[in-house]
């Protein structure tokens, strides 16, 4: 018998029940369940990362749906849990849904929803940041200010990387790695490798547009490469950012022999999935090559970091907050709750996940639709026109 979890109940009289397995950012998402007849628990169970056995608790006997956390293991069992109960929605909060075992929820006819198209330049934001301050030492020379150990000007003194001129290579240019070319190669005058199974023509055309404007302005241009294999990413650029989603092919893409392709005094940012780098390598390499830098917001066993990364001054680490800013936390929120409360209000699936402003308009409805179904196709659900 599983314990209770305690709860925090919104329009207790409501006729569909949603379950949020956390308080989520602003309030809107509550409006909008509750302004469709839903009662809305969310946990307040004071412990940041909930069980399988404490969400079973919490979808209880009947439950029409739930938004979930990507810390949450939604497998068989919480499907299984969840369509026991009448359920027949989930949403992840979050874009990326590798927590999630989509076969199980196929099984047991549950849709399930994530929130892209509001995470894109918030965390190609956060990638540009790691990257300026593993390249300008910034952590490091806070701590020693902070310690008191500054006592004046020296010329070596946190002597980093210039980025201007040098080139920025990015692994999977899809929407994220392509706002973060665009950021470095524009902010900071990088000229791009990338490496990606697609083309991106629009970073291509954006590249070369800008390299042309800055000839004309009598500057250096900007240049682009496609490259042939990753390989030749990790070989010749001095920046790399990683930007794959984390599946069986891309888990330790970086591992001991790719990190050693790297230059001495490469950066590596990754704010993807933590398992795409070898982390145990990682912190070999780290010891190994001190002018090696990297800059990482997720972790192979978050929330752990591996053994002696923490110690490393040439590792900038931030808690997995790459989607953190008000407004894409807010609509992540909104767009996990109309996930749900379109799948039990029987809403076809917008068209273009990634075409989601209408549905964060706060001064209209949002359209009557799912916004994100990454299960549709499977589901055989339908399909709102734009
Ligand atoms: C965050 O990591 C997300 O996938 O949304």
């Amino acid at each position: 018998m599983a314990k209770p979890v305690s709860i925090e109940v919104y329009n207790p009289s409501g006729k569909y029940r949603v379950v949020s397995t956390k308080s989520m950012p602003g309030t809107r998402w509550i409006n909008l369940l509750v302004e469709q007849d839903c009662r809305v628990e969310i946990c307040t169970q004071n412990k940041t990362i909930l069980s399988v056995d404490d969400i079973i608790a919490l979808i209880g006997d009947k439950c029409d749906g739930v938004i979930g956390q990507l810390t949450e293991d939604w497998g068989e069992t919480l499907f299984s849990a969840l369509s026991k109960a009448g359920g027949k929605a989930f949403s992840n909060m979050a874009v990326g849904y590798n927590n999630v075992d989509v076969n199980a929820a196929n099984k047991y006819g549950v849709a399930v929803g994530n929130t892209p198209g509001v995470l894109t330049e918030t965390t190609a934001e956060l990638a540009a940041s790691l990257s300026l301050a593993a390249a300008r030492r910034i952590v490091e020379a806070d701590e020693f200010m902070r310690a008191g150990l500054y006592e004046g000007w020296l010329p070596h003194l946190f002597v980093g990387n210039l980025l201007k001129g040098q080139t920025v290579g990015v692994i999977g240019a899809g929407r994220i790695g392509s706002a973060y070319a665009r950021m470095m190669v524009e902010g900071f005058k990088m000229n791009l490798i990338y490496f990606d199974l697609y083309q991106s023509t629009r970073l291509e055309k954006f590249v070369t547009a800008y390299g042309e404007f800055l000839k004309a302005n009598g500057e250096q241009p900007v240049t682009w490469k496609r490259a042939a294999s990753m390989d030749e990413v990790l070989q010749q650029a001095d920046l790399i950012s990683l930007h794959p989603i984390l599946d069986k092919t891309t888990y330790h893409l970086v591992n001991k022999e790719r990190l050693s392709m790297m230059k001495k005094e490469a950066i590596l940012i990754n704010c993807s999935r933590g398992a795409v780098i070898d982390e145990v390598a990682l912190v070999e390499h780290l010891k190994a090559n001190p002018m090696f830098r990297v800059g990482l917001d997720v972790f192979e066993d978050e929330p752990f970091m591996k053994p002696g990364l923490a110690d490393m001054k040439n590792a900038v680490v931030v808690p997995h907050i790459a989607s953190a800013s008000k407004w894409t936390r807010e609509g992540m929120a909104t767009l996990a709750a109309l996930n749900v409360l379109g799948k039990i209000k029987g809403y076809p699936a917008w068209a273009d996940p990634n075409r989601v402003e209408p549905f964060l308009n706060e001064n209209a409805p949002p359209p009557a639709a799912c916004p994100s179904i990454v299960n549709a196709k499977a589901l055989s659900l339908p399909v709102s026109k734009l």
